[in-house]
């Protein structure tokens, strides 16, 4: 009786031991287990031990679990035990037993079937009438032993040809039928037909090298270029992979694993040293063949064309992988030069031409962010706003919440880079940095020079000497200000998300902050302080969090007890000192385009923030529970 071992397990689960044996035998406490007088030899002092997976007699010996107690005290059979505590426990016994042993001889027996078919397809290769085949696949520059390798061979004419190749073998035609070589007969009386003619023949194995299926390419042109086995007893389409076998063993010995497209470019990538190739058979790669690669290595490759299907095919794969992402689960892309595929790339220019190919892969984040763009263009507000959601919705498809919420900060850190720093050339012409002294205003440092350059960004290559180490100081400090507020008031996040992104934040500490609060608040049930600050000790930002709590100079703001329009007006002011005038400008004027256009609460709210901003740098000062210097 075979069953599956997560039904035994659920069984033994849902089996409390205590109570079963505890209907033989009197038990009582001893500790965390149960003890009692052992109801397979007679004995008047306990010996009998129950523990929460298994039961001991120290007497007698008697051992085993709940299956073997019922076995043991009633002299059942496996399966009658099994059947009696499944219906206990209301648990329905999958019925496999007999069916499934049969089917698995059976399978055996297919199995032979096929490696018999293979072996006349290769001796066909090599007889007079496969000499076309043979000199088309030299003309391929497949080498002797890459045609041995892979088990090449030919279909020969058809017309009953395999089945009198197989005469002999006792190989009936019910099985050539069952593993899909012949076609059923279109009538009474008529015979059954070869599927495969006039084919060069791929035999395709399964993971542990069986061979399950075949594809057969036709001569030169001609349509279908290949014909595949259908689905069968032995064979799954979606399943499996070809060459999986060999790529096994490669990424065992360390190769990279790499999905491709055809037949033709996994041997010819075999054949160019890429022991890691393997394909799809012929469809879209499917999440099960996914999980098929993610058994021989945690990142492997998915190879595409360079154009446009090739993209749209990427985009699919990275949208099946996408659930399943998680630290052990990677993925990378890599694209080829257009109008090539890897056959036709490594006999042109080489496997160092793959190589190249396969070291500008690129991770999945950066594929989901550049289809997110693709779908979502435009600089407008809408446009943005759509493409931010498309992001969220991308990382939110992550089941693995830590990667979840780690995806989803690390394409919004894109998604407000994308905004700060424009890529039009136009630089600030002057000022040079971005300090803006507390109490004095933006020394000069937003820059808005025009274009979509109004939120002012850190110049790169600027010639101008770096701002003055007080201006960064205060800055600093004004960033911790801030997120002391942010930290103590998360609810906030609500209100200024956005403008809490796209600020500009001096990297260290702050930067880091900024992203676990964002990989919080992806995942947190409530914007509550005492789970933030929970999170942040976890996640390895205890020190940054140290560092803005530590000592005076926090803001009123800051305090736990602080009303919400006072944490509200306090976050906006420390807001306003670090984006500066210019910055307050050109945002309050899109949040006032931005309001006439959509009529949104949300919007209307922005501006109202900012507005608070604008006003508190106005005035430039702000109460605190300390000297801020
Ligand atoms: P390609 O046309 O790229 O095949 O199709 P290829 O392997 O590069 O073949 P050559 O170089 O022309 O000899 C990619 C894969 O799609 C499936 C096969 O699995 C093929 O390897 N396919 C293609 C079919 O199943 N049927 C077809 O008619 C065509
Ligand atoms: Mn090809």
């Amino acid at each position: 009786m075979s069953l599956p071992p997560n039904f035994l397990d659920e069984l033994r689960v849902r089996t409390p031991l205590s109570s079963l044996i505890g209907r033989k035998t009197r038990l009582t406490k001893s500790g965390r287990n149960w003890k009692g007088c052992c109801p397979f030899h007679g004995e008047k002092t306990p010996s009998f031990y129950v523990y929460d997976d298994h039961y001991h007699c120290f007497g007698c010996g008697a051992h085993g679990d709940a299956i073997a107690f019922v076995m043991q005290s009633e002299g059942s059979s496996f399966p009658e035990a099994v059947e009696r505590l499944a219906g206990e426990a209301g648990l329905e016994v999958p019925k496999p037993s007999r069916e499934q042993s049969a089917r698995e001889a059976r399978a055996k027996d297919l199995h032979a079937v096929m490696v018999a078919a293979a072996e006349t397809f290769r001796r066909r290769l090599r007889q007079p009438e496969g000499r076309p085949a043979l000199d088309y696949l030299r003309r391929r520059g497949l080498t002797e032993e890459t045609i041995e390798k892979f088990g090449l061979g030919w279909a020969g004419q058809g017309r009953g040809t395999l089945m009198a190749d197989l005469k002999g073998t006792g190989i009936t035609e019910e099985q050539l039928l069952e593993v899909g070589l012949l076609r059923e007969p279109r009538g009474p009386g008529e015979p059954a037909s070869d599927l495969f003619f006039n084919r060069v023949m791929f035999p395709i194995k399964d993971r542990r090298g069986r061979i399950i299926a075949f594809g057969g390419r036709i001569l030169g042109d001609g349509q279908p270029k290949y014909v595949n086995s259908p689905e069968t007893p032995l064979f799954s389409k979606r399943r499996n992979l070809y060459a999986l076998d060999l790529a096994r063993e490669a990424a065992f010995k360390g190769q990279p694993v790499v999905a491709v497209e055809g037949y033709m470019d996994v041997i010819a990538l075999h054949q160019a040293g890429f022991g890691g190739a393997l394909a799809p058979l012929g469809t879209a790669l499917t999440e099960e063949q996914l999980a098929e690669l993610w058994r021989l290595t945690p990142e492997p490759i998915l190879c595409f064309d360079g154009d446009d299907a090739g993209g749209r095919a990427a985009s699919r794969a990275a949208e099946v992988a996408l659930k399943a992402l998680s630290p052990e689960h990677r993925l990378a892309f890599a694209t080829l030069p257009k109008g090539e595929d890897p056959d036709t790339l490594v006999k042109k220019s080489g496997a160092a031409a793959f190589e190249a190919v396969l070291n500008a892969k690129r991770p999945i984040e950066a594929v989901l962010y550049d289809m997110a763009v693709a779908a979502h263009p435009g600089d407008g507000p809408a446009d943005r706003a759509a493409l931010k959601k498309r992001l969220m919705e991308l990382a939110g498809a992550v089941e693995d919440k830590g990667m979840s919420a780690e995806l989803r900060g690390w394409l919004l850190d894109r998604f407000f880079a994308s905004r700060r720093r424009p890529d039009n050339g136009f630089g600030p012409k002057f000022g040079g940095g971005f300090g803006g002294g507390f109490k004095g205003g933006p020394g000069g440092g937003f820059g808005a020079a025009g274009g979509r350059d109004k939120f002012g960004f850190r110049p790169v290559a600027s010639p101008q000497p770096r701002p003055h180490i007080v201006a960064d100081a205060t800055r600093l400090e004004q960033a911790r200000c801030l997120m002391a507020i942010l930290i103590a008031h998360p609810w906030l996040l609500q209100e200024v998300e956005e403008a809490f992104g796209t600020l500009d934040l001096p990297s260290g500490h702050v930067s880091q902050l900024r992203t676990t609060i964002f990989a919080w608040l992806s995942m947190a049930e409530r914007l509550d302080s005492e789970a933030l600050v929970a999170h942040l000790q976890a996640s390895g930002a205890g020190d940054a969090l140290a560092w803005v709590l530590r000592g005076p100079g926090l803001p009123a703001a800051s305090r736990a007890d602080a009303q919400p329009s006072e944490a509200l007006d306090g976050w906006w002011h420390f807001f306003g000192f670090l984006r500066g005038e210019e910055g307050l400008r050109a945002d309050i004027a899109e949040a006032v385009r931005e309001l006439a256009e959509s009529n949104d609460p949300a919007a209307q709210q922005r501006l109202m923030g900012l507005k608070m901003a604008h006003n508190a740098w106005l005035r430039g000062e702000v109460e605190t529970t300390g000297p801020l210097e």
